[in-house]
């Protein structure tokens, strides 16, 4: 069964945000309270530890009230009977919690929006940014997956300049916030911070090892090649959203001490020469892009100040003379929004605008 012999979606969905107490979940709750999804009702499902807890939400979809009159949501088990009313299902709970509950949402004529690497390879399931690749969201059989984030921002990017050439190489290094390994690691950030400044032993317990003041290159786990997991993700990712299988990537990714938005420098290699001016123009004109890139003004995105935006943002672009037709670039974008939470709620405007 794909979109095309689905039940269509109602103007006003039943939407559901599974892992909703975690750094994602959060943050894909305020996207659909700030972007006005026109939910008729918003779940909140977490762990049956959370249960009973409350969630501020605002937007529409919810039915409870603080005696101010703020809203709220009431947190619930995750159970395959929980999605029985739903629309659209938003998961960011783990790829375990995807892989258990993905019979029971698609059985129940759901849409699951993915942000787990579980599905994100299979044939049949369309992995989508909506700036680059929107027409694939419409051919799904209810599962869609988001992209890894560091691949997300990477291929808004990639996208206005494959239009100029063809892309023959990318070789990426990424500087990766610590939201994107959840909630509880952006405490630890802090929380060692604090303990690093007082003199005190550091607690690990997220990471690898320390992280405040200190860069740690390996994101997931090692795989045979001495690559890491979220390398081979940006590589086979990339291709796939791009509908490039030929195209060259090699990423090198690393954790640094930053909260909650990822930085890139990415070299791009094309098969015909791309001025730089071209390159300006093409970010310039992008969706989802923005252009701070001035060296006269020491204009240039950092991490550390974008966090809470929705563009992917651009600096540091000049040509690269050691191969015939090369370019280099910076990019930066919040980890929460583009590279999770945002993309995820554009892909459900998307199947809504169908
Ligand atoms: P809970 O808070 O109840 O543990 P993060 O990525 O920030 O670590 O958040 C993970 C999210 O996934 C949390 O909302 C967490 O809920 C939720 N979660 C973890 N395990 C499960 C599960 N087995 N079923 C449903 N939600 C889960």
């Amino acid at each position: 069964m794909n979109a095309h012999n689905r039940k269509p979606l109602p103007a006003h969905p039943v939407v559901a945000v599974v892992g909703a107490t975690g750094a994602v979940g959060r943050e894909m709750l305020l996207v659909l309270e700030q972007r006005g999804f026109p939910a008729s009702r918003v779940l909140a499902l977490a762990s049956a530890r959370s249960a009973g807890q409350h969630i501020t939400y605002n937007g529409a979809g919810t039915t409870a009230h603080y005696n101010d009159g703020g809203a709220y949501l009431e947190v619930q088990e995750t159970t395959p009977e929980a999605f029985a009313d739903v629309d659209i299902a938003l998961f960011s709970a783990g790829g375990a919690a995807s892989e258990r509950l993905r019979e029971a949402v698609v059985a129940s004529g759901a849409v699951m929006i993915d942000n787990s690497s579980a599905f994100r390879m299979e044939e049949g399931v369309p992995l989508v940014v909506p700036e680059v690749n929107p027409r694939a969201a419409l051919e799904h059989h209810g599962v869609i997956a988001n992209p890894n984030c560091s691949t997300i921002q990477m291929v808004v990017a990639l996208a206005p300049l494959a239009a100029l050439a063809p892309l023959k190489r990318v070789v990426v290094s990424t500087y990766q916030a610590a939201s994107g390994a959840g909630a509880a690691a952006m405490d630890e950030l802090y929380t060692q911070t604090r303990e690093f400044l007082d003199g005190q032993p550091l607690t690990i317990e997220r990471f690898a090892h320390q992280i405040a003041f200190n860069c740690i290159p390996q994101i997931d786990i090692f795989l045979d090649d001495a690559s890491t997991k979220e390398e081979w993700k940006m590589v086979v990712e990339t291709k796939k959203i791009l509908s490039a299988p030929e195209l060259e990537v090699c990423a090198n990714c690393v954790r640094v001490p930053v909260l909650r938005c990822h930085a890139e420098m990415v070299n791009v290699e094309f098969a015909a020469p791309v001025s730089v001016d071209a390159a300006h123009e093409a970010f310039a004109s992008a969706p989802g892009i923005v252009l701070q890139d001035d060296p006269a003004q020491k204009l240039y995105p950092m991490p550390g100040l974008l966090a809470g935006t929705d563009a992917t943002y651009i600096g540091r672009l000049r040509h690269d003379p050691t191969v015939p037709y090369g370019l280099n670039f910076w990019c930066v974008a919040d980890q929460l929004r583009k590279g999770a939470a945002l993309n995820a709620v554009q892909i459900a405007e998307l199947l809504l605008a169908e």
